[in-house]
């Protein structure tokens, strides 16, 4: 855009955003990182090495594919509104009611609109410091104000950074509408143990939801820590959200599940937009789930090669949070070297997630990739540190 279009713009949206909801006002929209499609084209022979999205490198189960590619032939058809197949394969893999079951654009609809319903200007939202840069979007488009606790130390012998439970129950106010937390949190890596969670839902009583994010809660493996959906029976405010973008590497079909009490799903079912998961996603995300073997197959590989590429990182002197996810959180220590990092590894291609947006300059999130890939961002870091950039 011209310098006078971005001015004229700049003057148009000063003048509507006054007709907006005070949260809106005062609201930048979610900041995606790095232009990929433009550094897609830039790309040389090698092609991009997209390492910043958390997304699968090793994509959607063969079944997936087929079951999306049925559904090309009725595009035509508005998808089923109810989502009744999904609805019913995640039920019976969860042990849940249907009724317990929303489905979502992405789990970032989800939350969204978990905000809009449940938060409000006498229903605050409480975060821990390196949540989910949508937890404060949602809080703040639905006029919440935001309570935000400090975060474990960067020291801490297990959880650098990761929540601070005790800390967060401390933080519960009369008001407190909702919490919202991710397990393993992004983008820190770190995670919560079933005690620790059974703990904050007992402290936030009935009327104060609990929304546990569980976008990477299939790579938990860590003894005494499980998803919350196993306590969706005892806790009626516990709210728990999947995606199919992560593990499944569907990213691109944007499908998100909430698993809660049949109320929550009722209330919440009054504003979801009727055709809001489409064909192709719901046939590919049910045969997804079905799909144990390429399950199984994205799990282990991607717990290897994040140990391995951890070791690799630590070897070379950067601070790599511990992770039950499939990215690294990379401490570079100080803003100015992870940012010449993350300049030197464009300048060859490879993309990862500068942290500025979240308070952490000094880092960068890495996807973990294949075992080709990640040998091509060390060559790469390698390069970088040759050069005095790294
Ligand atoms: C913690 C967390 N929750 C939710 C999401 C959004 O997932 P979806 O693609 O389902 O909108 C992400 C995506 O990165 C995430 O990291």
């Amino acid at each position: 855009m011209s310098e006078s279009g971005a001015a004229a713009l700049a003057a148009e949206v000063a003048r509507v955003v006054r007709l907006a909801s005070p949260g809106v006002q005062g609201l930048a929209s979610y900041d995606p990182g790095h232009d990929i499609v433009a550094l897609r084209h830039k790309a040389g022979e090698q092609g991009l090495l997209e390492l910043g999205g958390n997304e699968s490198a090793w994509g959607p189960s063969l079944l997936a594919l087929a079951a999306l590619r049925s559904e090309l032939d009725t595009l035509e058809l508005y998808p089923d509104p109810r989502g009744g197949v999904l609805k019913h394969a995640l039920a019976e893999a969860f042990g849940l009611q249907r009724e317990q079951v929303m489905l979502g654009n992405g789990t970032h609809e989800l939350l969204m609109q978990i905000a809009q319903v449940f938060a409000g200007p006498e229903r605050s939202v409480l975060v821990s410091r390196y949540c989910f840069a949508v937890y404060p979007l949602a809080a703040q488009a639905a006029n919440a104000r935001l309570d935000v606790v400090e975060a474990l130390p960067p020291t801490h012998p297990t959880q650098p950074r990761g929540h601070d439970i005790d800390g967060m129950i401390a933080a519960l106010r009369p008001d407190t509408g909702l919490v919202m937390l991710a397990n393993p949190n992004n983008p820190t890596g770190t995670w919560l143990t079933t005690t620790e969670i059974e703990r904050l839902l007992q402290a936030a009583g009935p009327e104060t939801l609990v929304v546990l994010d569980e976008a990477y809660g299939e790579f938990l493996t860590q003894p005494d820590c499980g998803s919350a959906l196993t306590l969706l029976a005892k806790y009626r405010n516990l709210l728990v959200t999947r995606t199919f973008s992560k593990l499944h590497g569907l990213a691109a079909l944007r499908v998100g599940a909430l698993l809660a009490a049949p109320g929550v799903v009722a209330v919440l079912e009054r504003i979801r937009e009727s055709f809001n998961v489409n064909s192709p996603g719901l046939a590919a995300a049910t045969a997804a789930l079905m799909d144990e073997a390429h399950i199984a197959t994205v799990l282990h590989e991607t717990a290897g090669n994040r140990e391995a590429l951890a070791i690799e990182l630590k070897a070379r002197g950067y601070f790599v949070h511990p992770s039950q996810t499939n990215f690294l959180l990379v401490d570079f220590g100080n803003a100015e070297a992870a940012s010449s990092v993350d300049r030197g590894l464009m300048a060859r291609d490879i993309v990862v997630r500068p942290m500025r947006g979240y308070g952490l300059p000094q880092c960068l999130r890495i996807t973990v990739g294949k075992v080709e890939q990640n040998a091509r961002l060390l060559k790469a870091l390698d390069a970088l540190r040759a050069e005095g950039k790294a």
